[in-house]
């Protein structure tokens, strides 16, 4: 099993797509450590992998916090004496026009969903380069490459981690060093729970495209596979590639179908 052993850290593990790997990691004996907020939600997700693997450790801290990043980062390496892949999954989405978001909900949702994945990276980066391999894997979306109504700043992180992310493969400073840019569309997790409306608050509803999204399980065994394969980029969705592919080939046409798919959520 490719990541029998390996040390992995999942951002964003107490839920929805980062447990969902934490899980199938597990199970393939990775040693873990697993980001989130939410102590104990985070304790649940450990007690069910260590049915699978011995090593699994936790580091409950909000990414948000940008100066906790770097004493975080140093931990997480002293943990189980080292790191071999880094997984930037956690996100918050929204669920907001732009005409009715905040300036200060703009800036928080980049924050977590750009900020937190740079800071992480970076953080992490020299012991990559001094150990000569690595693994960075970053969670965009499908809305990292193409807009959607009431995702304005959501979608604008995730094309800002397209922005960063490119360039740095394209720096590669380290030649086994792989970076893997995941775009999911609709995948079966609680993300419209925490999604954030204009005001900052939370949407609290479980959005029908979320419900009846490609299951987290088959979403984290898809991803894995990938990062084995060392794969640069992938799309794990359905309609969201035909709508992709439509902008490509008759864009006007797009504005129209995003519009009215999007208008009515
Ligand atoms: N589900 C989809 O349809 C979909 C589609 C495209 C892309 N994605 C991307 O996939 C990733 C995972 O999403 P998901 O669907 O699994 O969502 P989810 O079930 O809501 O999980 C989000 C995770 O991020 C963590 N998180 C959020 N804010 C945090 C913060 N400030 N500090 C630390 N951890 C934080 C949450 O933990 P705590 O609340 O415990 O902190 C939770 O573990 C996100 O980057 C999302 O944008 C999801």
């Amino acid at each position: 099993m490719y990541f029998s052993n390996k040390i992995v850290l999942i951002t964003g593990a107490s839920s929805g797509i980062g447990k969902a790997l934490a899980l199938e990691l597990a199970r393939q004996q990775a040693k873990l450590i697993l980001v989130a907020r939410r102590a104990e939600v985070l304790a649940e997700v450990q007690a069910e992998c260590l049915q699978y693997t011995q090593h699994c450790q936790l580091l409950c801290f909000d990414l948000k916090n940008s100066e906790l990043i770097p004493a975080k980062a140093a931990e997480a390496l002293t943990l189980f004496g080292g790191l071999d892949v880094l997984i930037n999954n956690a996100g918050v989405s929204q669920r907001s026009l732009v005409t009715e978001t905040a300036a200060e909900v703009d800036r928080d949702i980049m924050e977590i969903n750009f900020f937190s994945t740079v800071y992480m990276t970076k953080a992490l980066l020299p012991h990559f380069v001094k150990q000569g391999h690595g693994h960075i894997i970053v969670m965009s979306s499908m809305a990292g490459l193409m807009g959607f109504p009431m995702r304005s700043a959501y979608s604008a992180a995730k094309h800002a981690l397209h922005g960063f992310f490119e360039t740095f493969q394209t720096e590669q400073p380290v030649k086994d060093l792989h970076t893997l840019i995941v775009c999911p569309g609709r995948i079966n997790t609680p993300i419209s729970l925490s999604a954030l409306t204009g005001s900052g608050e939370k949407h609290g509803k479980m959005d029908d495209g979320q419900k009846n999204g490609i299951p987290a399980d088959k979403c984290a065994q898809i991803i894995l596979r990938a990062a084995e394969k060392k794969k640069k980029l992938i799309k794990i969705a359905k309609e969201e590639k035909i709508l992709l592919a439509i902008k490509r080939v008759l864009p006007n046409l797009f504005y129209k179908i995003a519009h009215n798919a999007g208008m009515k959520q």
